[in-house]
Order: C-alpha cells, then sequence, then structure tokens
C-alpha cells in the first residue's frame, strides 16, 4: 500500500539527500502499512526505531552538508532538527508501554506533515542558497 512517497517537487538538490529522504518517505509508508494491519507492537516498534535512527542519520549527514557550503542558517536549521528528534524519542518510550499502534498513528501523521513541510519550507532555503551560490554537492 503506498500512502506517501516522494516525488521531484522534493528535491533539494542534492542526489544523496533526495535519496535519504525517500527512503524517509519509504520507511513513513511502512508504518502506515502496519497501522492498517492492525500490527502487533513489536513491528511498530521495530519500525519506529528505523524511523529514528534514519531520521538522525539523515540529520547530520544533511547538517554536514549545510556546514560544507557555509549556509548562514544553519543553526536555526540544526534546531529544527533537534526538535524533531526530541519528539520522536517522546512517542518512541510512549510506544515501549504499550498500544504502539496508537502512538504509530501520532508518529505517523505528524512525521509525514513534518517531513513534508520541512522539505518544502526548509530544505527548500538552502537549495535556493546553494543555486544562488553556484554550488554542487
Ligand atoms: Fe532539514
Amino acid at each position: 500500500m503506498k500512502i506517501c512517497a516522494w516525488s521531484p517537487e522534493y528535491s533539494v538538490g542534492v542526489a544523496s539527500l533526495d535519496e535519504d529522504h525517500q527512503e524517509l518517505f519509504e520507511i513513513l509508508n511502512t508504518l502506515f502499512t502496519l497501522m492498517a494491519d492492525g500490527s502487533d507492537d513489536k513491528p511498530i516498534l521495530r519500525i519506529l526505531r528505523e524511523l529514528m535512527d534514519y531520521t538522525r542519520y539523515h540529520f547530520e549527514a544533511e547538517e554536514k552538508i549545510m556546514a560544507q557550503m557555509f549556509y548562514p542558517d544553519l543553526e536555526r536549521h540544526r534546531v529544527s532538527h533537534q526538535k524533531l528528534v526530541q519528539l520522536m524519542d517522546e512517542f518512541y518510550k510512549e510506544a515501549q508501554n504499550g498500544m504502539a499502534i496508537f502512538v504509530a498513528v501520532k508518529v505517523a501523521n505528524v512525521g509525514l506533515e513534518w517531513l513534508k513541510n520541512h522539505i518544502l519550507k526548509e530544505d527548500h532555503l538552502y537549495y535556493e542558497y546553494m543555486t544562488k551560490q553556484n554550488l554542487h554537492f
């Protein structure tokens, strides 16, 4: 079942980061599928863990590239990343206490909205900067 997918409008002009974003959409999609199937806690916790780990890995990669391009708004962007990481940590703890499927619904909806908004509004700002400076990564 495909609930969400990356499309070219989400491109940030860096192939490796576009691939990361595609993977994040895929993980969210898996979460939506588990929810639709009425999954038990264990597989949901596994996917939530995967989502958190991949998100952390991706934010690090993105921040590293922003630093390499001397992106002036890096600190504000980093704070936005940190807030999501904290929120996901809270959700994960909640899911560990049982009835993970209810937490999964929150994570999937909040996560998907966050991802779409963040790419289109915040990531696209470094894309714009990169284009203006004629930088390529
Ligand atoms: Fe970002």
